[in-house]
């Protein structure tokens, strides 16, 4: 059973008044009603200031499973909670309509948490946690010969997000980068043979070969292997016998021989042949180049050192099978090894030799497991692979665990994304019906959004311009990708992902970048003047300085950088981006109504001016952090 020892939720952090809150009402509810199993608090943040920042609307729940009034049930919670440290005291009069409870946070609460949020500095709330199990997150997962297409996208954006942002909380050697690449198999025997054959009549210099011959090549490849399958199928479903069929497999024209030939190559690598292995080689390298090239562009860490392909778990899936058929978890049935799983709640079992006696993915992946946990020391393993896998992924965790490949306290998670979409509903293809090259998605992106700069930005510099669409171009694809539930699939449109309004992530650049001009600003006004904001700035620059909230606009925006450290912790719990992807984009608006309402440079008195700057200087802090846990690369102008 795939274990989730990180299931539970997130202990409340001292700076989330929403979490605090949540918890202070259970406790009240237990000791208010002891011995009655009441479900978790329904607190909220009150759509109207007049209602207090807060509401918990719990008590009609509870009122039904305890049979009292709600108001009754009301009272008695404002009797049991404890809130002297967060919140004004609460009273009859707190009580609202049926049982609603209004609560509103006490400044000096707020700015005592803004104060801790910000000071030490590089920490944003988020203390090192030493208790976190070192993490391997699997992704990318390309396989050889092969353009990275849209599909890849998710893998080496999630992936990477998640990554980070469990560097940030348990530090950058808790976290271990697997790039499971598909070098291995009959598929990458194919082109390995039909590339041999193509080098020996001279029609390709190997030396010079391009990841998109090699992708042209591997799909005339399998077209022909896949004809050879078809025409031994038909021969089969016919009812020829099989030494019709072995004529067919080994008849001279050219269909035919490519299967048997991929067959024999697929031997020869796998016995290390070096002139077979030279080939793979170059196919390998070149496809890595692309590869790594890509996952620069989208400003993902995947490096050569993060690569783990299938092929480097080849020499012990043999030992693996014979341990799992020795100890009897593995056992056969019609030839292929399987391992049941009906007793854990998988009916199909987990097939670990087929009875042709090849190895699957599935063999792989079991042999990878082992590596990660007993080699890397992962204690907890994160696949970040398309959920149409899920049943894979069930399959070998379950494996894993009966076989006690794993300790079972290992926790074994998938983090299933969904399909990309086009326009038209169906899964994201060209015109012509392949697959969208992701070099071509992202030059795309990079074109609309320097039209889009150059068309606010006449003036910008060229080469300032184009490094600015890059950041946008990667900030409106990784964006998209991230805030979307991870689970779901989403569509793709480039139109409404480079816009700089919306849940977009040019929107948040924007926003960062309207903050660091306001900064900008008060350091040194556009007449070059000295600045008359000098010494606000320089208070508000000065670590462990005070805060002061006392307009609805200061204290909206406190509240939205007070829950960033929370949501960072739940993307690491529950392995979901767009956590953080909504506290970021509400923390932009949040932001931009205080700037609407809370005149900055403007403000009312020195003192209030220099508190405001130090809500933009933390705000600054906080979105340069949160998007760099995107991988969205930050910049000063837009
Ligand atoms: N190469 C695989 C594919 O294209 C993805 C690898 C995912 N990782 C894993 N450990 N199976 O489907």
């Amino acid at each position: 059973m795939p274990t989730d020892a990180h299931a539970a939720s997130t202990p409340a952090s001292p700076l989330d008044a929403l979490a605090l809150l949540r918890e202070r009402f259970g406790d009240a509810a237990r000791g208010a009603f002891p011995g009655t199993a009441l479900p978790e608090p329904v607190v909220a943040a009150s759509a109207n200031a007049k209602f207090g920042d807060f509401q918990c609307n719990s008590a009609m729940a509870y009122a039904k499973v305890l049979g009292q009034p709600p108001r009754q049930v009301a009272l008695a919670l404002v009797e049991h909670v404890k809130l002297d440290d967060l919140a004004e005291p609460l009273g009859p009069a707190s009580v609202a309509g049926p049982g609603f409870l209004n609560i509103t946070l006490k400044p000096a609460w707020i700015e005592r948490a803004l104060t801790t949020l910000a000071v030490p500095a590089a920490q944003l709330g988020l203390t090192p946690d030493a208790t976190m199990p070192h993490t391997v997150v699997d992704l990318c997962g390309v396989n050889l010969a092969k353009q990275m297409h849209i599909g890849h996208l998710r893998a080496t954006v999630i992936g990477d997000t998640i990554a980070r942002v469990l560097e940030r909380l348990g530090g950058p050697d808790r976290v271990i980068r697997q790039n499971h690449v598909g070098d291995w198999g009959l598929p990458i025997a194919m082109v390995t043979a039909k590339l041999l054959a193509l080098e020996a009549a001279g029609e390709v210099n190997l030396a010079a070969i391009t990841i998109d011959q090699l992708d042209a090549i591997y799909k005339r490849a399998k077209g022909e292997c896949d004809a050879n399958v078809g025409a031994i199928r038909a021969a089969a479903a016919w009812g020829m016998g099989p030494k019709v069929i072995a004529e067919l497999e080994e008849a001279a024209h050219d269909p035919l021989v490519a299967l048997t030939h991929a067959k024999t190559t697929l031997v020869r690598l796998q016995s290390g042949d070096a002139g077979v292995r030279r080939v793979w080689q170059r196919i390998y390298d070149v496809t890595m180049a692309a590869c790594i090239e890509n996952c620069a562009r989208l400003n993902s860490i995947v490096k050569p050192r993060h690569s783990a392909g299938e092929s480097s778990y080849e020499a012990k899936l043999a030992p693996l099978v014979a341990r799992l058929e020795a100890s009897g978890v593995a056992e056969l049935s019609a030839g292929a090894l399987i391992v049941r799983l009906d007793e854990l709640g998988i009916a199909e079992p987990c097939i670990v030799r087929k009875s042709d006696g090849g190895f699957i993915y599935a063999t792989t992946d079991l042999a990878a497991i082992e590596h990660r946990v007993r080699t890397l020391g992962a204690g907890r393993v994160v696949y970040c692979v398309d959920a149409r896998q899920a049943l894979h992924f069930r399959q070998v965790f379950a494996a894993a665990h009966k076989a006690g490949i794993v300790p079972a306290e290992v926790s074994l998670e998938h983090a299933a994304f969904g399909t990309i979409l086009g326009e038209d509903g169906r899964p994201f293809k060209s015109r012509s019906g392949e697959s969208v090259r992701l070099g071509e998605v992202i030059d795309e992106a990079v074109a609309r959004a320097d039209a889009q700069v150059l068309a606010r930005n006449p003036q910008m510099p060229d080469t300032q311009r184009a490094e600015v669409a890059k950041a946008v171009a990667i900030a409106a694809i990784r964006y998209t990708d991230l805030a979307s539930e991870r689970v779901k699939d989403y569509v793709f449109s480039l139109e409404r992902m480079v816009k700089f309004e919306g849940d977009t992530g040019p929107y948040l650049l924007y926003a960062l970048a309207r903050v660091g001009s306001i900064l900008r600003n008060a350091a040194e006004p556009a007449s070059g003047a000295p600045s008359p904001h000098a010494a606000a700035l320089a208070a508000a620059l000065a670590p462990g300085g005070s805060f002061m909230i006392t307009e609805p606009g200061e204290k909206a925006l406190a509240m939205a950088l007070l829950r960033y450290p929370q949501a960072v912790r739940e993307v690491a719990r529950t392995l979901e981006p767009h956590r953080l992807c909504a506290c970021l984009y509400e923390l932009a608006g949040a932001f931009s109504g205080f700037f609407e309402s809370c005149p900055v440079l403007k403000a009312p008195s020195e003192q209030a001016k220099s508190a405001r700057l130090r809500l933009c200087v933390l705000t600054q802090r906080v979105m340069t952090d949160g998007l760099g846990l995107l991988g969205i690369p930050t910049v000063e102008r837009m």
